[in-house]
């Protein structure tokens, strides 16, 4: 017994938890789903799997991004980079629900499928079917070997190393990194990207590891007197704009996930239209609000939140002093370009699901009623 808990304590590398150990090492599998990707002196991205693909890429009518749950909203946040960035109409489905429909999939399809296990049902039984109707298959996968990785015609390995928690986190960030990745080295094939501008995002992909370095130095105490305070909430909305949309999304599910507390993440605008009947004292609201083109219209919906009594907990750019006077709580991450903003500002947001969750006394490693791949349709 005792040897037991010693053996699980070296392997939580000190941590109380897997998920708290996996958060923290976030700066290194970040860097290490870059390395040898992402060549800076020579200004340009090395993905062998892309090459494979280049032709149906470039003639590619649509790419339909195929995934799950957290895998689905590292998708979303792909959405917006490629088609910002490779002028490709990119489509995001939930795995489930497209191979239940009867999508119309031709060989002028590219399918990019995100998985961390590499074994989702949903997914890969996706995968199978538009396989068969001649659409090309690339894989994002964390574990190598795996069923998804094994029908992927090509792919690019997620380089998180086992992720123990339930919770995905450490995966996430790098698929966020290998979608970035995607998206530069498409965009420069297609020539949808100047030079200056490419330099620009390759130079600030590779600062994020040391920006998530930043805020595991910086903010910890701080999301922790947060989760504190909010520990006890019975609903949490969380919002974003723009590429903080998908933010939003899974900063909700960590929280379900972690510490059993409804949460549900909301375009910010689409608030108006509803769910702002939801606001009152007791409703804490998340927004995922750093320095982008949508700054101010995120801080008049921050207004509209406090007139109505919410409580505003926001993640913010360093050097925001406008959030400041307007939220109740707020948490800062290092300046980053909104494109790359995705990778940067759902740390904060694991971490307050964390801390939340162990504040509530709950197994954050296995929480009730999940499975860490799910394997059944
Ligand atoms: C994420 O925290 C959950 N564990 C779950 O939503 C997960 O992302 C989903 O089941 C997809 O798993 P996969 O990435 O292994 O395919």
């Amino acid at each position: 017994q005792k040897l037991d808990m010693e053996l699980a304590a070296i392997e939580k590398g000190g941590y109380d938890h897997f998920m708290l150990k996996e958060i923290f090492e976030q700066p290194t599998t970040i860097a290490d789903s870059l390395r040898g990707r992402l060549v800076l002196n020579e200004s340009k991205i090395i993905l062998s799997g892309i090459d494979i693909i280049q032709e149906k890429l470039l003639n590619a009518r649509r790419i339909i991004i195929v995934a799950c749950g957290t895998s689905w909203h590292a998708g979303l946040v792909a959405e917006y980079v490629i088609e910002e960035l490779c002028r490709i109409n990119v489509e995001v489905e939930y795995a489930s629900e497209f191979r239940y429909r009867n999508p119309i999939i031709t060989d002028e399809d590219v399918i990019i499928a995100i998985s961390q296990s590499g074994e989702t049902a949903d997914t890969l039984v996706a995968l199978e079917r538009a396989k068969e109707q001649g659409a090309t298959i690339f894989g994002i996968v964390n574990v190598v070997g795996s069923s998804i990785a094994r029908i992927s015609h090509a792919g690019c390995y997620t380089h998180a190393g086992p992720e123990i928690g339930v919770a995905s986190t450490k995966a996430y960030t790098a698929q966020l990194a290998v979608l970035m990745l995607l998206a530069l080295k498409v965009a420069k094939m297609k020539g949808t990207i100047s030079e200056e501008r490419f330099v620009e995002l390759s130079q600030e992909l590779n600062s994020v590891p040391e920006k998530v370095e930043w805020v595991l130095k910086n903010e910890v105490d701080n999301i922790k007197a947060i989760a504190y305070k909010y520990k006890d909430a019975h609903d949490v909305l969380y919002l974003g704009r723009g590429y903080n949309f998908p933010t939003a999304l899974e900063g909700a599910l960590k929280l379900k996930e972690i510490s059993y507390i409804h949460a549900e993440g909301y375009p910010a605008a689409e608030m108006k239209h509803g769910p702002i009947a939801l606001v009152d004292d007791t409703l804490p609201v998340v927004f995922v609000a750093t320095k982008d083109v949508y700054h101010e219209k995120v801080i008049s919906n921050m207004q509209e939140i406090k007139a109505r009594k919410g409580k505003v907990i926001a993640v913010v750019s360093e050097g925001d002093e406008i959030t400041h006077s307007i939220a109740d709580d707020i948490m800062t991450v290092p300046v980053l370009d909104e494109v790359l903003a995705p990778i940067l500002t759902v740390v904060p947001l694991q971490l307050l699901s964390y801390y939340i969750g162990v504040y509530r006394g709950l197994d954050v490693d296995k929480p009730r009623n999940l499975a860490k791949s799910v394997t059944v349709e």
